[in-house]
């Protein structure tokens, strides 16, 4: 049995969302303990959030600078730090956390802004710790074994990637009218100047990157916001040209009346097409060019070692959001076991790395740039 990895969050207190997300996913496969936490920003709130979640009474700190200072004092002090605040913290908490000598797992989009993702890449680099980043859909198993089986030629070169990411819970002014999620998510000092497509444009991103294999060069954008008065874009309409040849379309919008959590891939190639909808995640549509389109499902025998092994029930008992998250978290442990014995890595076809993070924020700044000069081509890399 591997030593358990103790771990900190900052963010994630009571009532916040993805902080619970990411605790269910660390207890999931038992490689972990949370034994620390700054939840809050207020250090009464983050005391009652400690105390909630069992954390003891000392190590549910004021702040996330007291918890470095604090668990750098004890013999059991924590590993890694688990980053699930509003975006404008990931930045500056990760620094810390990386000149504490912790390994740092971050939600996304990586920081506020492109120049302070690169200052952040520097950083992370000269420390040797590991840094993931949480793009969740990259864990899911059928994702996995789509991006084997377009590494494996089997939809042969790839011509067209269409992503769409729709949401509807912004649809009206909602940040005015008390949701908390809304109201930092549509400041720009708390969420960076990206709004849908920072928000969900960057997982969709991310998932055609992962899936295709494919960098994109050059993107040309189209954002607005649907809402009066709303401080950022709500609604994205991307186009991307890739360097063999290929072209993308890109959709985020969180004011599509009907979408919950609407994300979509479709790749198409010379040889085939496949299809993977995150509401109905156990199912990957695959037609070879000139076949009956077939249904592979998450389970079956000749699915890739990537998908079987982010796999724990057998088929037809559904799996989905919280398990893939947990596989994320598992690859991370990977990777911190490795490191604890002086080994490298190789965590190719793994978890996101802050690389993926700063691939994220070029995407948001020049998609921002292109619409706000009316829409232009501009170069990605
Ligand atoms: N990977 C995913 O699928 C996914 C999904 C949702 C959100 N996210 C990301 O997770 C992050 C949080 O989003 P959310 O929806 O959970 O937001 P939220 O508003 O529900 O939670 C944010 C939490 O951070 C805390 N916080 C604020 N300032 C703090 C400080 N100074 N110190 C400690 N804690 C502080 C708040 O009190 C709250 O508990 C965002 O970056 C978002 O983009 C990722």
């Amino acid at each position: 049995m591997k030593d358990i990895i103790r771990i900190g969050m900052v963010g994630g207190g009571e009532g916040a969302f993805i902080g619970a997300v990411h605790r269910m996913a660390a207890r999931l496969d038992g490689q972990y303990r949370l034994v620390a936490g700054a939840f809050s920003s207020d250090a009464q709130r983050s005391r009652a959030s400690g105390m909630a979640l069992g954390i003891e009474p000392t190590r549910a700190y004021a702040d996330w600078r007291a918890m470095l200072d604090g668990e750098a004092q004890r013999a059991d002090g924590i590993e890694a730090v688990v980053i699930v605040t509003p975006n404008h913290l990931h930045a500056r908490v990760a620094r810390d956390c990386l000149a504490a000598g912790l390994h740092v797992l971050c939600d996304k989009p990586l920081a506020n802004t492109l120049d302070e993702a690169h200052e952040l890449l520097q950083v992370a680099r000269a420390s040797q710790r590991l840094f993931g980043v949480t793009y969740t859909y990259s864990g899911y198993p059928l994702v996995r074994h789509a991006r084997a089986l377009v590494a494996a030629g089997e939809i042969g070169e790839i011509r067209s990637v269409q992503v769409r990411y729709a949401q509807d819970w912004l649809s009206t002014p909602v940040e005015m009218a008390g949701n908390k999620q809304a109201a930092w998510r549509s400041d720009p000092a708390l969420a960076g100047e990206g709004g849908a497509i920072a928000d969900i444009g960057t997982h969709a991103y991310h998932l055609a990157r992962y899936v295709s294999g494919l960098d994109a060069q050059a993107l040309l954008a189209d954002l607005t916001s649907a809402v009066t008065g709303r401080r950022v874009d709500d609604n994205a309409h991307v186009l991307l040209r890739y360097a063999n040849g290929a072209r993308g379309m890109l959709w985020a919008s969180q004011t599509a009346p009907g979408n919950a959590n609407n994300l979509e891939l479709a790749i198409y190639g010379s040889r085939g097409g496949l299809n993977w909808r995150q509401e109905a995640p156990d199912e990957l549509w695959f037609a070879p060019l000139g076949e009956s389109a077939r249904v592979i499902r998450r389970g079956d025998a000749s699915l890739c070692a990537a998908a079987t092994t982010a796999t724990r029930v057998p088929m037809g008992h559904p799996e989905g959001y919280l398990e893939a998250f947990a596989n994320l978290y598992a690859d991370f442990a990977a990777a911190i076991h490795a490191h604890r014995a002086g080994e490298s890595h190789t965590h190719a076809n793994r978890f996101p790395t802050i690389e993926d993070g700063l691939d994220g924020m070029r995407f948001i700044r020049a998609a921002l740039t292109s619409s706000r000069e009316g829409g232009v081509w501009l170069p990605l890399r």
